[in-house]
């Protein structure tokens, strides 16, 4: 299989605060990004790499190999924009999205939920999703907790997610792009079926400064 890849890269990175775009922050001696790029080079049903970068800053992203294209007002924007790349010279069956601030992201991830989604017809979409930890609960309008949600039935998703590629592309031509935080939210709106993979825990985001040092320590851990 060659599945192409979009690694989303195009935020501002207001929370972590570090002045410029997240995805070019400096982790482990790399900027952000460029681990993202090197599970999806290592993974075996990955065949081209997609970069959706800040308008304007496309020069600073030089890792070898990947096509850029110009990210968009909110990341469904981006990932629009990559598709619509990604699709230019012909459809694929198969799109994988990743994001940028995900750089623990593994290679093994990548091509089991390649797989799980090829091998299933009947659904339009696989996602990477951990088991909740924290116990959730829902609030009134006023504050005051209304229930306590049962955490069995609940994941926290992640990225990568791997998509039908028409799938994908209807739902964002019908979706609202500006409300959508993720991809397979518009693939739900639409009616489409969306199933999940269980993550490795360590496969965290970076949003705030924490989160950069936490993943420090994990890449220099499994170096
Ligand atoms: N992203 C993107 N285009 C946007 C917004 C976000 O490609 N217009 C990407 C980010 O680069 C990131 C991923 O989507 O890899 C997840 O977004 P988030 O963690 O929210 O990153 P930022 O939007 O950069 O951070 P913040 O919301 O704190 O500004
Ligand atoms: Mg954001």
């Amino acid at each position: 299989m060659g599945v192409p890849a979009l690694i989303v890269a195009a935020g501002s990175g207001q929370r972590l605060g570090a002045g410029g775009p997240k995805a070019l922050v400096d982790l482990a001696g790399r900027p952000m990004y460029a681990w993202s790029v090197d599970a999806f080079r290592e993974a075996t049903h990955v065949n081209r790499i997609f970069v959706a970068v800040p308008p304007g800053k496309g020069d600073l992203f030089d890792e070898p190999g990947i096509v850029k294209v110009e990210g968009g007002e909110t990341r469904s924007h981006s990932v629009a924009n990559g598709l619509a790349a990604i699709t230019a010279a012909g459809e694929p069956e198969m799109v994988v999205v990743h994001d940028a601030a995900r750089p623990l992201i593994s290679p093994a991830l990548i091509d089991a939920a390649i797989i799980g989604l090829d091998q299933d017809p009947e659904l339009h979409a696989l996602i990477a999703a951990a088991p909740m930890t924290d116990t959730v609960k829902r609030l009134g309008s006023d504050g005051v907790v209304v229930e306590t949600l049962d955490r069995s039935e609940l994941v926290s998703v992640q990225t990568p997610q791997v998509f039908r590629a028409s799938t994908l592309k209807q739902a964002i031509a019908s979706g609202d792009l500006a409300a959508a935080t993720d991809d397979a939210s518009l693939i739900e709106a639409a009616g489409g079926a969306v199933g999940v993979i269980e993550s490795p825990s360590g496969n965290i985001k970076v949003t705030v400064p924490a989160d950069l040092d936490l993943a420090a320590l994990l890449l220099e851990r499994s170096r």
